[in-house]
């Protein structure tokens, strides 16, 4: 069996800004590849943007830029907010780069040269938000009055087509042949009727459009920009540039794709690489929407959200963990910050991070830093039953992940760190800990091992906390080779700090930040001087600054107040350098209640001077006492 495995997300419009969509499709590639690379397979997992087309040149001319100045700019964000996400794809395919543009060359000429295209009319409709043609035939599916509407532009031109049609009997057979071809089977449902109506050839080009790759031999058309970037997912594997690495990762395993652009992927496809006689890949994965308040996002309704916003407020794991949670496999899925934050709430901080703080953080506080094992010290609880509980989640946890149900894998975890929750409930370590000292570090032994193999089933959805355990454990398992057998740690293992994983987030907050109408923030009712005098203010001296260790934007401040040392966090990494802010007078509000911020307590706050592009501490005019009153 091959040990590659080739995971693929669409190609982004280089139109627009990431939203939570392309971060769910993203979310579900990444988390395959760091599943499949843990179990030793050779990962390739490809993303991009998708830059050419009539879409990307027309926002382009609308904001006064170049096509290709355009795409740079939405390129980048889009690979910014991979890096923001915790997203690490191997590949970042941009359509207009040169290796893209050599190979949808090559192909087409193959194409043109065996006689599977030909020229024609194409007289019909375009639906430019969608890059689609529309012919009078169909235009209904998608307006009751195309002339009058605004997204539809009527088409007459002599374009190149692809004989799709003398396709369909050999894809229908591929369907018949390869039941996981396209995944969930409702989905596959969908095209395979599609494809018993019979199919029509399609234009693959654009005489009007000038923002593509130039048909070969005909520099007046481009090749209509569905076709090149399909074509993308080739580029990027190495055909025409490594024939090793290509047939090392071709045909992909899994290419995951939205509901919404299955039959460019389930249909033209396979009938473009059956065309070249290239392998098909082994399954193109249709997801669901996400919905916002029950409906489709659109900028027009208002309801988009942001999923760098959200990753700031919660993590990326928790982020990347309930977007998969909360859509599964064939379903469209709401989604939404409460949502999130219950979701976190409930799994994350108490099932996990509770399990993980009542056990190890409980041992830890007690001083202990040596956890041993013997059977014997925990011969009365019932550890074999336990082990056989969890077996059977990790091997449903394994068979969900390898079918592609990612949620219903996340669902089987959840039901394991019950069954360990009730564990410790039943054994009372607390009660242990007073009575019998063999057996409580023997039990605590029992439960480090078991969150050890949670960790690594768990890795794939929450890489960063993950690996917070393994730091406590002193074990950093190698990239590759995870196990989800049980029994795996050493019979004496030292234990580390117990950082909270998950420190609770108040629901109330973000229901009230959400529902609050922005006009309302901002006309806040004034206050008395009284009501000032609350705040207390203080110049502090900026001691030591060190980062965050788990957020990048965060700095952990030293500073030395009339009362001693205190720690504060404050969000101002982007705008200075560590070595620039010791011996810094600053503003610290002193009276505000302490608070953990991503695992690290914060002492107050730090006044500073900001707008959206820059930010400046607020000191003082010339030297004076530390801990002088501010106010
Ligand atoms: N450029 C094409 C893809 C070419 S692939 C050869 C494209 N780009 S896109 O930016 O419009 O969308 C890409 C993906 O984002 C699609 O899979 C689409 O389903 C997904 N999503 C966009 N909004 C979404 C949600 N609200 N929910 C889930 N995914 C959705 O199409």
């Amino acid at each position: 069996m091959k040990n590659s495995f080739y995971v693929t997300t669409p190609i982004y419009y280089a139109n627009g800004t990431p939203h939570i969509g392309h971060a769910f499709t993203t979310y579900l590639a990444d988390t395959l590849a760091r599943y499949h690379r843990h179990f030793g397979k050779q990962v390739r997992f490809t993303t991009g943007t998708d830059e050419h087309g009539q879409k990307v040149q027309e926002v382009a001319q609308q904001n006064n830029r170049t096509p290709l100045e355009q795409a740079d700019l939405i390129s980048q964000r889009f690979r910014d907010a991979w890096v923001e996400l915790a997203i690490g794809p191997d590949d970042f395919i941009r359509t207009t780069e040169e290796r893209h543009k050599k190979v949808v060359n090559n192909l087409v000429k193959k194409l043109m040269d065996q006689g599977d295209i030909y020229k024609g009319i194409y007289k019909g409709w375009y639906l430019i938000e969608e890059e689609d043609f529309y012919p009078e035939s169909r235009v209904h599916e998608v307006s009751d009055d195309p002339e009058n509407d605004p997204r539809l532009q009527r088409v007459e031109e002599e374009n190149y087509f692809f004989k799709l049609s003398s396709y369909t009997e050999k894809l229908k057979a591929h369907y018949e042949q390869e039941p996981d071809f396209v995944l969930p089977r409702n989905r596959r449902n969908e095209m395979l009727s599609f494809l018993e109506q019979g199919l029509d050839d399609i234009s693959i080009s654009r005489a009007k459009v000038s923002w593509g790759i130039p048909v070969p031999g005909d520099e007046g058309q481009v090749i209509y920009v569905w076709i090149e970037a399909l074509m993308n997912y080739l580029t990027s594997a190495g055909i025409y540039q490594s024939e090793e690495q290509f047939s090392h990762y071709w045909p992909a395993q899994v290419q995951i794709v939205g509901k919404d652009i299955l039959k460019f992927h389930a249909i033209y496809w396979p009938a473009l690489l059956l065309a070249l006689d290239l392998p098909l890949p082994k399954t193109i994965l249709a997801h669901g929407w996400i919905l916002s308040g029950g409906e489709k996002m659109s900028k027009s309704k208002g309801n988009t959200q942001d999923p760098l916003t959200l990753c700031e407020r919660f993590g990326s794991d928790a982020l990347r963990y309930t977007l998969i949670r909360e859509v599964s496999l064939g379903q469209d899925g709401n989604f939404d910050q409460d949502i999130l934050a219950n979701r976190y709430n409930v799994e994350l901080a108490n099932d996990l991070g509770n399990l993980f703080s009542r056990t190890l953080g409980f041992a830890r506080k007690r001083g202990e830093s040596e956890l041993k094992y013997t059977r014997q010290s925990v011969k009365d609880l019932p550890v074999d039953e336990l082990y056989q509980k969890l077996g059977d989640c990790l091997r449903e946890y394994k068979e969900q992940m390898d079918s592609f149900q990612l949620s219903r894998a996340q669902e089987a975890l959840v039901k394991a760190l019950q069954t360990l929750n009730q564990f410790v409930d039943a054994s009372k370590p607390w009660q242990l800990a007073k009575e019998n000292q063999e057996c409580f570090l023997s039990f605590t032994h029992l439960m480090a091992n078991c969150l050890y193999t949670m960790a690594q089933a768990f890795h794939p959805f929450l890489p960063q906390s993950c690996d917070k355990i393994f730091r406590t454990l002193g074990t950093q398992p190698k990239e590759t080779g995870y196990s989800i057998e049980l029994s795996q740690l050493k019979d004496s293992i030292q234990l580390g700090e117990t950082p909270t994983l998950f420190p609770k987030i108040k629901l109330e907050t973000s229901k009230s930040s959400e529902k609050q109408p922005s006009k309302k923030k901002n006309k806040q009712k004034s206050i008395t001087i009284e009501d000032f005098e609350k705040v207390k203010m203080e110049l502090v001296t900026i001691l030591e600054a060190s980062s965050h260790p788990d957020a990048e934007k965060l700095l952990v401040l030293q500073v030395s107040t009339s009362q001693g040392k205190r720690q504060v966090v404050s969000g101002i990494s982007k705008y200075y350098e560590l070595g620039d802010l010791p011996g810094k007078q600053v503003v610290l509000v002193k009276n505000l209640e302490e608070v953990e911020i991503r695992g690290v307590k914060s002492q107050g706050m730090i006044l500073a001077a900001s707008n959206k592009k820059e930010l400046s501490l607020v000191t003082v005019d010339s030297k004076i006492q530390e801990g002088s009153r501010v106010s």
